[in-house]
């Protein structure tokens, strides 16, 4: 069995997959979600606190599975660089007391593994990143050969929602603050422009929208409605959806594409999957999505990915081990 380990931003998370099985024993997640609503985002200070918490309260639940133990896994990069090194020094003191080696996990690789959660992985794939963090078509040949085709030029997708919702006050995290009002909101209400739509760059832009969003929050001043907020969170999310779809057709006209995935935080938007499940069937490409319970952060993918890394002799040891918040994939 492989224990994994997870603290790249505000999730702290652990689980036992077994190597040959694939099978997921355990699987446990803390979330502080809630810890840094009232800031409108993660307070760093305050996500290491917490992870200093949570993680060996986890960890006690797994005690019995010490002795089926072959390597510890965890998220090294990229991600808080004060929440990783909680989940690393873990990595690091378990790797001494247990005697066993560390396979470092890339969060990214992480979020692409979580499609293959107790099943066999399925490859090439193009796949769609979308996270508090990163927006990303990559193109997943195998274990260790990902290519990025596409990526954002300022905020990412996610981080966009998680901005629109503090502007309008709604909280932490937005992105299903904002899919939720968007519902009973009217898209075409606002006519936000399209970001990079006269652009032939493949690449994603999400700081001009906001921005949109802004002065238009600011014009509608301190007596908007409900409605008016839904109509907000629906004109943005139709735009920022829209901006993905646009690009990927970019991506879709210029290869042969059979599989397709959406992975990270975000893909749990179900309007996004919509759209995307649209695209694909008029391609005639097969969607393939991570469960709903595994789009966000979790110690469930980085098992999941070390069951491949364990298979390629893919280890490191206590003292090489580094982390960074930066390195992309
Ligand atoms: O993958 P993830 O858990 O963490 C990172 O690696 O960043 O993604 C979290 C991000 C947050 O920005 C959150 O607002 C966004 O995913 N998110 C969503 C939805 N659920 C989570 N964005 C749009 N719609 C959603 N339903
Ligand atoms: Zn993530």
């Amino acid at each position: 069995m492989i224990l994994s380990i997870e603290s790249s931003c505000d999730d702290s998370s652990i689980a036992i997959t077994e190597i040959e099985s694939k099978k997921l024993i355990f699987h446990k997640k803390i979330s502080q979600e809630k810890d840094h609503s009232k800031y409108g985002g993660v307070v760093p200070e305050l996500a290491a606190r917490l992870h200093a918490e949570a993680l060996p309260k986890i960890l006690e639940e797994t005690k019995i599975y010490f002795p089926h133990l072959k390597a510890i896994a965890v998220t090294n990069e990229p991600g808080l660089s004060v929440t990783l090194v909680e989940g690393v020094a873990m990595a690091q003191a378990l790797s001494i007391s247990l005697n066993l080696p560390i396979i470092a996990v890339n969060h990214l690789h992480g979020h692409i593994y979580s499609l293959f959660i107790e099943k066999e992985i399925l490859f090439p794939q193009i796949i769609l990143l979308v996270s508090g963090g990163h927006t990303q078509v990559i193109e997943a040949n195998r274990f260790g050969d990902f290519k990025i085709l596409a990526t954002t030029m300022d905020d990412s997708f996610g981080e966009s929602f998680d901005k629109v919702s503090k502007m309008l006050g709604l909280g932490y995290p937005g992105g299903p603050i904002v899919e939720e009002y968007a519902k009973k909101g009217d898209s075409e209400r606002f006519n936000f422009t399209v970001p990079l739509l006269n652009s032939p760059k493949i690449a994603f832009s999400y700081s001009g929208l906001k921005n949109q969003v802004r002065l238009k929050i600011q014009e509608l001043g301190d007596k908007k409605s409900k409605q008016d907020i839904s109509d907000i969170c629906a004109s943005f999310q139709q735009t920022a959806s829209t901006h993905l779809i646009h690009k990927l057709k970019k991506i879709f006209k210029t290869r042969t594409i059979k599989n397709f995935a959406i992975v990270g935080g975000a893909s749990a938007n179900l309007y996004l999957r919509a759209e995307i499940q649209k695209l694909c069937d008029s391609h005639k490409v097969l969607l393939h999505l991570a469960e709903l319970k595994f789009c966000s952060d979790n110690a469930a993918m980085i098992g999941r990915y070390a069951i491949d890394a364990y298979h390629n002799k893919q280890f490191t040891t206590f003292d090489k081990i580094t982390s960074s918040p930066k390195v992309s994939i």
